[in-house]
C-alpha cells in the first residue's frame, strides 16, 4: 500500500516545533518516520510496541533476522530494557556510556525479554542501545518519552542515507514522514561494541568512536565481518551496495577502462591528467582529513550509482581512527 511521504524541515527551533505534533502523530499510531541522527538518517517507531517495529521491517524490506538498534530518552532507560551483565562488564559498559553518551556508540547488553520485545532484537538474548546526540532526534524520543527502535533510513542492503533527500528517495510512498535536518555530521554509522566479562571491549562495527578512543576504558578487539555473524546477523559482509561494482585499492591509478567512476579519499593526491580518465570523480576531502571523508563517503557513492558508472574504483583509507569505519564501509561496498 503507497502513502504520500511528506518532507517536514526541522532547521530551526521554529520549523521543529511546527513538525512535532505530526512526528508524535505518526509514532504514536505505530508508523515509522525519518529522522536525522548524528550519524546517518534513522527510521524510527515505537521500540515497545511489536507492531509498530514489524512496520520497520516492512518499509526497509529488511529480513527479520536482522536486530535493530533502540535509541534511549535518557540513561534511565538502560535499567529497564537490560538484565545485568557479569563479571568486569557491567562497570566497563558503565564508564563507556559516561564518556560516549549521547553519541555514536551503540552498545549490545543482555536483554529485559519482558520489555524488549523479540522482534527488535531478532529474537537475540541481547539488545543493543544508543543515545543520540542531535538535537532534533533528542527532541522527538524525549516528546515520545519512550526508546525509539531505528535503523539507518535505507531499504535493506543499500546505502545508508545522510541526508533527507536520500531518506525519501530510499522510503518514498512507504513512511509518512521524514523530517528534514540537513545532512548528518558523521556520515558513517555508530560504532558498535560489546563488553566481554573480563572487560574486553569487543567492537562488532567500526564507527565514529574510534578504536584509540574506546582503548582508554580496556583492550579493544575488532571483530572481523564473518566472525560477528552469529551474534549480529546484520553484520552481513555485503552491504551498504551500491549498484555498480566497486574494487577497492591502495591508491588509484589510471582508469582500468572507460566508463568508471572513481572515489577518490583526497584531491590533492589525484593528478588532473588521471583524473580526466575517469567518467566521474568524487573526491571524498581536499587533502585526506578522515572526518570530511567519513562525513561525505555515503553521498558520493550515491552519486556515482546516479551517474550509471560501469565500475566505482575507490581509495582505501589509512587504516587508524575513523579510517578503520570508512575502509570497512568500502569492503562492504566492494563484496556482492
Ligand atoms: O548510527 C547508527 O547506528 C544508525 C542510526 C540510525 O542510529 N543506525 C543503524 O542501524 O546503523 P542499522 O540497523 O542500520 O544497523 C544496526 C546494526 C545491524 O547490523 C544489526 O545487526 C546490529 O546493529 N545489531 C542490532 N542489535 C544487535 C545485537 N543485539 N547484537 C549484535 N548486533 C546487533
Ligand atoms: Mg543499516
Amino acid at each position: 500500500m503507497s502513502v504520500v511521504t511528506r518532507l517536514l524541515p526541522a532547521h530551526s527551533e521554529a520549523e521543529l516545533v511546527a513538525a512535532l505534533p505530526a512526528v508524535l502523530d505518526a509514532l504514536r499510531s505505530g508508523k515509522p518516520v525519518a529522522l536525522p541522527t548524528e550519524t546517518v538518517y534513522g527510521l524510527a517507531a515505537d521500540a515497545l510496541q511489536a507492531s509498530a517495529v514489524a512496520r520497520i521491517f516492512e518499509a526497509k524490506e529488511r529480513p527479520f533476522f536482522d536486530p535493530l538498534i533502540c535509541h534511549l530518552p535518557s540513561r534511565e532507560w538502560v535499567a529497564r530494557l537490560t538484565l545485568r551483565s557479569g563479571g568486569k562488564s557491567g562497570a566497563v559498559t558503565e564508564a563507556l556510556l559516561e564518556r560516549f553518551w549521547p553519541g555514536p556508540l551503540t552498545v549490545v547488553l543482555p536483554r529485559n525479554p519482558e520489555v524488549v520485545p523479540d522482534l527488535v532484537a531478532a529474537g537475540l538474548p541481547t539488545v543493543a542501545l544508543r543515545m543520540s546526540a542531535h538535537p532534533v532526534f533528542q527532541r522527538v524520543v524525549e516528546a515520545f518519552g519512550r526508546p525509539l527502535a531505528a535503523p539507518s533510513a535505507n531499504r535493506f542492503g543499500r546505502i545508508s542515507p545522510t541526508t533527507a533527500a536520500h531518506a525519501l528517495s530510499e522510503l518514498a510512498g512507504r513512511i509518512p514522514l521524514v523530517l528534514d535536518a540537513g545532512a548528518t555530521r558523521h556520515g558513517v554509522e555508530s560504532t558498535i561494541v560489546r563488553v566481554r566479562e573480563d572487560g574486553v571491549i569487543e567492537v562488532l562495527r567500526p564507527g565514529p568512536v574510534t578504536h584509540d578512543e574506546l582503548r582508554a576504558f580496556g583492550f579493544v578487539r575488532q571483530i572481523k565481518g564473518a566472525l560477528a555473524v552469529p551474534d549480529a546477523p546484520g553484520q552481513l559482509a555485503s552491504h551498504y551496495a551500491p549498484r555498480a561494482p566497486l574494487v577497492l585499492l591502495d591508491a588509484a591509478g589510471d582508469a582500468p577502462s572507460s566508463g568508471c567512476g572513481l572515489l577518490a579519499l583526497a584531491r590533492s593526491r589525484i593528478p588532473a591528467a588521471r583524473a580526466a580518465g575517469y567518467a566521474q570523480v568524487e573526491y571524498l576531502s581536499s587533502t585526506g582529513d578522515p572526518l570530511e571523508a567519513a562525513a561525505n563517503l555515503f553521498a558520493a557513492m550515491r552519486r556515482l550509482d546516479d551517474a550509471g558508472v560501469a565500475l566505482i574504483v575507490a581509495e582505501r583509507a589509512p587504516a587508524t581512527g575513523l579510517g578503520i569505519a570508512i575502509n570497512d564501509r568500502l569492503s562492504r561496498a566492494a563484496t556482492r
